[in-house]
């Protein structure tokens, strides 16, 4: 069932666990990323970013292919199709095309220009029963090319964006996009408290999810953290389970070169990145 994540970010908010979003990038990882949350009846947010949409030939094929994969196959848990860190231009495409989610990343522009185009895509976003994500304050790391630092949201910042009506909000406490370096200073819990003091039910959201130590997940979601992103750790499973596939030569016995056999031990290790998260979020059994 393809929804809005309002409802299923509300009720992980009052419930006190997290929904994993899980960034796609072509059939095979919608594909695992649905049939593992319908196994472990959790709600799931399908994110795209715009490197993402352009690779898989429009916004319109995502939808389109999401929406027709959850009839085929049969699911019926609550899946949300979100655009992540969003142009403003890309957030209106990704309306046109069907998502059912939108994250305007604002977070680059002065606050005020920020205000007034997240004001203006709530309205939007709103009218079409769609929910939207803002950000404040940078995510390090590297997404599509832009490369930044983890930095900390102001918690007054979040407070004035959260209040514009915002569904989710992302804010930075010290999380990269990618692998974290090995003198990373974790998430600043600090941080996160003051927020979540400030902004209440807000349904928070951690991006970076990959690698960040199983107690620190915990403790986000203890203070406020619904919604947590991940992609490189899929990326990384389905490209180690790939590269072992080659270098055993399976692909050179019998029809091992055909792609349904190739693909199949990188999309069972999506299968099992998923799972793992889900399991760790807590939200099996809560769709
Ligand atoms: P990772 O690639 O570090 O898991 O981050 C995902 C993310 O935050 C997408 O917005």
């Amino acid at each position: 069932m393809l929804v809005s994540a309002e409802d299923m970010l509300k009720k992980a908010k009052a419930g006190h666990y997290a929904v994993g979003q899980f960034n796609i990038n072509n059939l095979e990882w919608t594909k695992a990323i649905l049939l593992t949350a319908q196994e472990l009846n959790s709600p799931v947010i399908l994110g795209v970013s715009e490197g993402a949409g352009k690779y898989m030939t429009g916004f319109k094929t995502v939808a389109d292919m999401v929406k027709a994969m959850i009839d085929s196959l049969g699911i019926t848990v609550p899946v949300a199709l979100h655009l992540d860190h969003g142009t403003y231009e890309g957030c209106y495409a990704c309306i046109e095309a069907g998502f059912s989610s939108i994250m305007f990343d604002g977070s680059h522009y002065p606050i005020d220009e920020n205000v007034a185009k997240t004001t203006e895509l709530i309205k939007v976003a709103k009218e079409k029963g769609m929910s939207l994500e803002a950000e404040v304050g940078s995510i390090g790391g590297e997404e599509d090319g832009v490369i930044g630092k983890g930095e900390c949201a102001d918690p007054n910042e979040c407070k004035m964006i959260a209040d514009l009506g915002v569904t989710m909000l992302a804010a930075g406490i010290g999380n990269i996009h990618g692998k974290y370096p090995a003198d990373w200073e974790g998430l600043s819990f600090e941080t996160l408290d003051a927020i979540q003091q400030l902004t209440g039910d807000m349904p928070l959201v951690l991006h970076g999810g990959t690698g960040i130590p199983e107690d620190m997940i915990k403790k986000a979601i203890s203070l406020g953290v619904s919604k947590i992103n991940v992609n490189t750790e899929c990326q990384l499973a389905f490209a180690d389970a790939t590269r072992k596939y080659i270098e055993a030569g399976k692909d050179l016995e019998g029809k091992g070169f055909d792609p349904r056999k190739l693909l199949a031990p990188g999309f069972e290790a999506i299968k099992a990145t998923v799972k793992e998260k889900m399991e760790l979020f807590g939200s099996v059994g809560k769709a």
